[in-house]
């Protein structure tokens, strides 16, 4: 397995480019599936999690060509043949669900592996599954698997109320029904950035969706859908990242510039936020400079669906507060469980305890470096920017989490004069 080795205390400045975003490439990739023809989409990261969903794509018999050197995927789905997702692959990445509201539009019927919990807790699906039925789908569950059956070969659209609003839900339910005989209706949809970027696509190809970018969705079905080309958007979430990290440990008074950026999508709240912490952030349209002040001041946050605080900075968050020379909070409305990072940000010394659904950080202890691991993506990232800040040297394993959702994190780190490196390392070693 690899590690990040990262001696701390390095000030950051310079610019780097902002990659594609993760959660909204995988969409538009199950978009591509429902085209009569062959769609290409750039500003694809690479990504662990993208090749995931390509094999799982692949798996159908759908042409899927991913040239990661131009972040571009090709997917034909003319040879189709195969109306299923098998465990092996849906249990690596959840997002392989949106293969159900794929294959029940493009085909009438899929079997998909029902996806298990995560490293944070139970992750429901049942939003996904009462919609389709909502929307006239039968479905059984069998050893593991969703069946799902269109009568007659296409939905005939239904109504449906989501609670909570849930952003895999929304696409698969979009996914489904685009291609209804009849229309449906989706409200209190998610509408998160990749959401309404992945409707800008489904309308692009042909879909009637009316209402897209707010909460109330009106689909009329079509009977086929066009092949585009489409470029997918910035990554919110490691915008959102890359601004801590310079808040954290950017030169004081020095700007660090993040280009191809999406500001207008990380929300109000988390700019709001960010910027009464001391630090200053200028918008240049897609460009974004941040300025670390000398000293960072407590923000409390709260998470919460678009436009409010998103849950996937969260962890990142707590460690903003801890370089901070005061208290601060971080409560967590959508996952209550996502705490997992900080039993192991404690043993690099920051001083955070999880009091129910609250983060509750004192800032100012000094930070050191540790081995340290976890168990998600977003927890992962906050122990490489608590690496460096903290004296000495930490050693961050299990990279491969890491690697499923930040492109190049250690090449860009590094462009902005961080000591990071990447080794490989056995976890079931002996100590020397
Ligand atoms: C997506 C993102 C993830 C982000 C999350 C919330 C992808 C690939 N992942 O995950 O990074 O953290 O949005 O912004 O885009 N829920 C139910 N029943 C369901 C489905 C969801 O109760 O059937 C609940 C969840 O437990 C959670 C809330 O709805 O409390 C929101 O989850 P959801 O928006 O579905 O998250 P994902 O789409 O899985």
């Amino acid at each position: 397995m690899d590690r990040f080795v990262i001696n701390g205390g390095r000030l950051l400045s310079g610019s780097i480019k902002i990659s594609g975003s993760k959660n909204t490439a995988l969409p538009l990739m199950a978009a591509a599936l429902l085209a009569d023809g062959p769609v290409t989409i750039t500003n694809i990261p690479s990504l662990r999690d993208i090749r995931t969903f390509a094999r799982v794509m692949a798996v159908t018999g759908a042409n899927v060509a991913h040239d990661e050197s131009s972040h571009s995927v090709t997917v034909d789905a003319e040879s189709l043949d195969r109306t299923e997702a098998p465990y092996e692959l849906v249990k690596r990445m959840r997002a392989s669900f949106y293969m159900l509201g794929a294959l029940l539009g493009r085909e009438g019927k899929a079997r998909v592996s029902l996806p298990g919990g995560c490293a944070w807790g139970p992750r429901p699906v049942e939003l996904h599954l009462d919609g389709m039925k909502a929307f006239g789908a039968e479905i059984d569950l069998e050893q593991g698997y969703v069946i799902a059956t269109a009568p007659g070969g296409r939905l005939p659209g239904g109504s449906f109320t989501m609670s909570p609003s849930s952003v895999g839900a929304t696409v698969n339910l979009l996914l489904a029904s685009v291609l209804a005989k009849g229309n449906s209706r989706i409200e209190n949809a998610a509408v998160e950035p990749d959401v309404v970027v992945f409707s800008e696509m489904l309308q692009a190809m042909g879909a009637r969706i009316g209402g897209a970018g707010t909460d109330t969705l009106e689909i009329e079905g079509v009977d086929s859908l066009a092949a585009v080309n489409f470029e997918n958007c910035a990554d919110r979430i490691e915008l959102g990242t890359f601004m801590i990290a310079a808040a954290i440990a950017g030169t004081p008074g020095q700007k660090i510039i993040l280009t191809h950026a999406r500001p207008d999508h990380l929300g109000q709240s988390f700019l709001d936020l960010f910027q009464k912490t001391g630090t200053e952030v200028q918008i240049d349209d897609r460009k974004v400079a941040v300025t670390a002040p000398a000293e960072l001041t407590p923000v409390n946050v709260v998470t919460g669906v678009y436009p409010g605080f998103p849950t996937d900075l969260q962890a990142q968050w707590t460690i903003l507060l801890a370089c901070t020379n005061g208290n601060g909070k971080v409560r967590e409305t959508i996952y209550p469980d996502r705490f997992k990072h900080i039993p192991e940000l404690r043993r690099m010394g920051i001083n955070a305890i999880v009091v129910g659904d609250e983060v509750v950080v004192e800032g100012g202890s000094p930070m050191q470096g540790a081995q340290v691991m976890s168990t998600d993506l977003r927890a992962s990232v906050s122990l490489v920017l608590a690496g460096l800040v903290a004296r000495g040297t930490t050693y961050v394993q299990r990279v491969y989490h890491l690697d499923r959702g930040y492109e190049n994190l250690e090449g860009k780190l590094i462009e902005l004069g961080a000591d990071v490196s990447r080794e490989r390392y056995d976890e079931w070693a002996d100590p020397e």
